[in-house]
């Protein structure tokens, strides 16, 4: 039944939040802040714990379901976490993690929207109504593509769909033409409250259409900035046989930071990759906003130095290269039978020479019965 109370606290206070707030505070309750957010799969998820900063007892607590459904609440992360979790819930437990103040979830599923419950000791810091809203739905555009971003969609009686853009991305590098980006998530607005809230898509608690989250990206240009030059990462080796494909994943790299490429030097973009219709076989994965870099079918040509940076910053390197192809050596007759005759040869002295060493033995030593 304790599983229970963090959900009825929430309850509450989403009940009584934005109406009588005061009401918490006088019975000797601090409102403990209730939030949606929406995440995007494949990606990191990252919840704070405000007020909880350093206290080192901060646990986080997971109820699977919507408000009116919720299962019970199990810590993930913290260090009251226990380790009999099995299926879904064990694998969340091995993505999660706390961070000073924070709970990282690398990377999230859309099974793991829920309510997400921050506690110190007994105390309910806060409560996050969750939804990972799914990438694989992601619609990419490309303004200097002339694509569209999606229209607001207008579900009669029921909701009305939009995107709500998170700000633009730094430019993903400097002193060269680069590309930013900007995530949108879904969100809906009931039909029957108009002018209210706006939440995202997946907690509206009806079954909408199709519209997924939204990837923007247009084109920039900015100067560097002077910054000593950092560190180089150690470069690792990537081999790949022709015709395989491979995929090389920038680290520290996520939907939510810029991400650049080069390969020997040269930058790699998006525009320059969807534009060279020769080579479809290079591409950014869009799922995680080019931190992944993929090539469908390793060619010879493809061998080179790849690079990225992530804010800027050398993340990784990768040197992709092809493994030398066997000389495949053929059947060759002459070399069977000159290796034969060798053994043969060999054979024939060893026989020979213990032949003699029996007779000069027996020749030594005349008194020995086996010699006569
Ligand atoms: C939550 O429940 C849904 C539906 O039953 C399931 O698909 C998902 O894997 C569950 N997630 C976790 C983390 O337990």
């Amino acid at each position: 039944m304790t599983g229970q109370v963090p959900v009825l606290l929430c309850l509450a206070v989403l009940a009584i939040f934005g109406t009588v707030p005061k009401l918490l505070e006088e019975s000797g309750t601090p409102a403990v802040p209730w939030i949606q957010l929406p995440f995007i799969s494949h990606n990191p998820l990252i919840l704070r714990c405000p007020g909880g900063q350093r206290s080192g007892r901060i646990y986080w607590q997971y109820i699977n379901g919507s408000v009116l459904t919720a299962g019970k609440a199990r810590t993930i992360a913290g260090p009251w976490a226990a380790r009999y979790y099995r299926g879904p819930l064990k694998e969340l437990k091995l993505r999660s993690r706390v961070h000073w103040d924070q709970l990282e979830i690398r990377p999230a599923w859309v099974g793991d929207s829920g309510l997400y419950v921050c506690k110190d000791g007994g105390r309910t810091l806060a409560c996050y109504q969750v939804e990972v809203q799914d990438a694989t739905r992601l619609h990419v555009s490309h303004a200097s593509l002339g694509q569209g971003v999606l229209a607001k969609l207008t579900v009669p009686q029921l909701a009305q769909l939009f995107t709500s853009w998170g700000p633009w991305q730094a430019c993903d590098r400097c002193g060269a033409p680069g590309e930013r980006k900007r995530l949108g998530y879904c969100y809906a607005r009931a039909a029957s409250t108009p002018e209210g809230l706006a939440v995202p898509c997946g907690l509206l608690g009806v079954e909408l259409p199709h519209h997924g989250p939204e990837l923007r990206v247009e084109v920039c240009q900015v100067n560097c900035p002077l910054l000593p030059r950092p560190a180089h990462p150690p470069t690792q080796t990537r081999l790949a046989r022709p015709g395989q494909s491979t995929e090389l994943a920038c680290l520290g790299a996520s939907i939510h930071v810029p991400v650049s490429w080069q390969r020997d030097g040269v930058p790699l973009t998006r525009l320059g990759l969807l534009r060279r219709r020769g080579n479809a076989a290079h591409s950014l994965d869009p799922l995680t906003g080019g931190a992944t870099y993929h090539i469908a079918r390793v060619a010879a040509s493809d061998r080179g130095l790849y690079r990225c940076l992530v804010n800027g910053r050398q993340a990784s390197a990768f040197r992709l290269d092809l493994p030398a192809v066997p000389h495949r050596r053929r059947f060759d007759l002459g070399r069977l039978l000159a290796v034969a005759r060798a053994l043969v040869a060999t054979f024939a002295a060893l026989f020979v020479s213990s032949a003699i060493l029996e007779l000069v033995g027996c020749s030594s030593d005349s008194t020995h019965h086996l010699c006569y």
